[in-house]
């Protein structure tokens, strides 16, 4: 009986022994950072809550139809939390960084 109550405190030492030590976390520094331009500052607000600007410094250069179908689908599949006042400028700054011209047609 002894030695069972002995082994409780023992193991109840250790246990608060090990949750009292400190637990560092340390993350990678984010490096990505999206191409600078006007409207720069509205799409960091809007474009890197969920993922990083790689997923838009990834992207081959699209003309401003394809971005702006990029942020409708961010919105609507993603449920991006993007006003629609702000879609336009969005595909603007998109364009003008990431684009390239649209065909002639
Ligand atoms: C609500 C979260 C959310 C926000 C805000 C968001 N995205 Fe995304 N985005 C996603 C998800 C989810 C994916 C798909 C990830 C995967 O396939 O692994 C994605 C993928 C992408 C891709 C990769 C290609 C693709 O279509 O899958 C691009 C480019 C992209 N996002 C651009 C943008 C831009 C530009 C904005 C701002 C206008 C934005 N995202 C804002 C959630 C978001």
């Amino acid at each position: 009986m002894k030695t069972t109550l002995f082994s409780l405190v023992f193991l109840f030492s250790l246990g608060w022994l090990a949750q009292s030590a400190p637990v560092r976390i340390v993350l990678p520094v984010e490096t990505a950072a999206l191409r600078k331009g006007p409207g720069v500052e509205l799409a960091a607000a809007n474009c890197l809550t969920c993922h990083s600007a790689d997923y838009i410094n990834m992207q081959p250069s699209l003309v401003r139809t394809a971005w702006k179908a990029s942020v409708d689908k961010m919105r609507g599949k993603f449920g991006a939390p993007i006003p629609e006042d702000q879609v336009e400028k969005l595909a603007d700054y998109l364009a003008a960084a990431y684009g390239k011209p649209e065909p002639v047609k």
